[in-house]
């Protein structure tokens, strides 16, 4: 879509989000769109990838592409907040581009590129900073509770959702699929980018949160919620010997075998019907419900349908890595590509702010 077209979304943003502001009250709408839609989100390079992770977000994410104009990044500045080791930051850095691009995130159909490749986002980040209030990032949750947990904040974690507005607002994202951790963050982006347009002119397209869905939580071996700080995931490209130990150790209860089982309150066939068929499913409901099925069986069942699932990105996943060269190339293009999406609307950022000072 090129700039043109983009301004006239942003004039009927403008009329919604006027009336959007008279009534605050009105909730934000998180439906889904019917026509196609510049998505955007951004993926914290923080080492080893779950199913959960992929799941949740890294699968719907690739789904988009297809019918949306996406933009997928890998946000290595937002990461520095906590991460100042380079060498692990690098590192960090190409595991998750390859992990996208194994599991089939299409540089050609999307904007794929790393945050710190498109210099223009710092210096949206500090234009609009300049328009962000202290109080605004005062009440940010995320800021508060990292800071009661006793991390020492440094500024960059404090200005991070301006840095996050400058991702979204740049590219004149319509939508923002986050977790619920981060609607506040796409909150305090519509609020920057209002006042903007408000004290200037429809500069930028006012971004709705998609929020994923949590209803279908997904468990770890231990049977809690998946995820890195409890220890219990399962990562994508594990090999075949931790696989297969990590599946075995699944916590179940201890039905016996004959008596009937309930699926619902099985953390095993949770993960279970994240990878078979629905006709395997219904069968294997069954047989829970009926008895007869022991937790040994229904585990080796499950280790083979991993295998099985992600062996085609495995092998994917172990071509690229022997060509960290092509990873660049991708990257650098991906980057480039990226850059002519941003600078239409920090052109137009600098007109409207008076930074551009010399007639044209
Ligand atoms: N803060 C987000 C997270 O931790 C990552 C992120 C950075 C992001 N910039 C973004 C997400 C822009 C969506 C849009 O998950």
């Amino acid at each position: 879509m090129n700039y043109e077209s983009r301004g006239l979304i942003c004039k009927k943003n403008f009329i919604i989000d006027y009336f959007f502001y008279r009534s605050m009250f009105l909730p934000i709408s998180t439906e889904s769109r019917e026509t196609m839609a510049r998505i955007l989100s951004g993926i914290q390079p923080s080492g080893t990838l779950h199913i959960a992770n992929y799941f949740a977000m890294m699968k719907p994410m690739i789904e988009y592409q297809r019918e949306n104009e996406l933009f997928c990044f890998i946000v290595n500045y937002h990461a520095m907040t906590s991460n100042q080791d380079g060498e692990r930051l690098r590192q960090n850095t190409l595991e998750a581009a390859m992990d996208f691009l194994a599991l089939g995130l299409d540089p050609d159909k999307a904007h794929f590129w790393v945050q710190s490749d498109v210099p223009e986002v710092t210096e949206l980040t500090w234009i609009l900073s300049c328009h962000t209030s202290l109080g605004l990032l005062e009440r940010s949750h995320s800021y508060k509770d990292k800071v009661a947990h006793g991390i020492v904040p440094n500024t960059g974690l404090y200005t991070y959702p301006v840095l996050m507005a400058a991702d979204i607002l740049l590219y004149q994202a319509e939508v923002v699929p986050v977790g619920k951790d981060q609607k506040q963050h796409v909150e305090i982006t519509r609020d920057i980018a209002i006042r903007f347009n408000n004290l200037y002119s429809d500069v930028f397209t006012i971004p709705e949160p998609r929020i994923s869905d949590d209803v279908a939580v997904i468990p770890g071996t231990d049977g809690q919620k998946m995820s890195k700080s409890y220890g219990n995931t399962i990562d994508i490209f594990e090999d075949e010997k931790n696989l297969k130990s990590k599946v075995m150790k699944i916590v179940t209860d201890s039905t016996p075998v004959a008596d009937p089982k309930d699926p619902e309150k099985c953390g095993l066939f949770a993960l279970y019907r994240l990878f078979a068929g629905s006709e395997q499913i219904e069968k294997m409901r069954t047989r829970y419900l009926e008895g007869g099925v022991g937790y040994g069986e229904v585990k080796k069942e499950l280790l083979g349908l991993i295998i099985e699932y992600f062996a085609p990105f495995r092998k994917k996943r172990e071509e690229l890595s022997k060509d960290k060269g092509e990873i660049f190339r991708i990257l650098r293009k991906g980057a480039e590509k990226t850059r002519q999406a941003a600078a239409p609307t920090l052109t137009r950022v600098k007109e409207v702010t008076g930074l551009s000072y010399a007639p044209k």
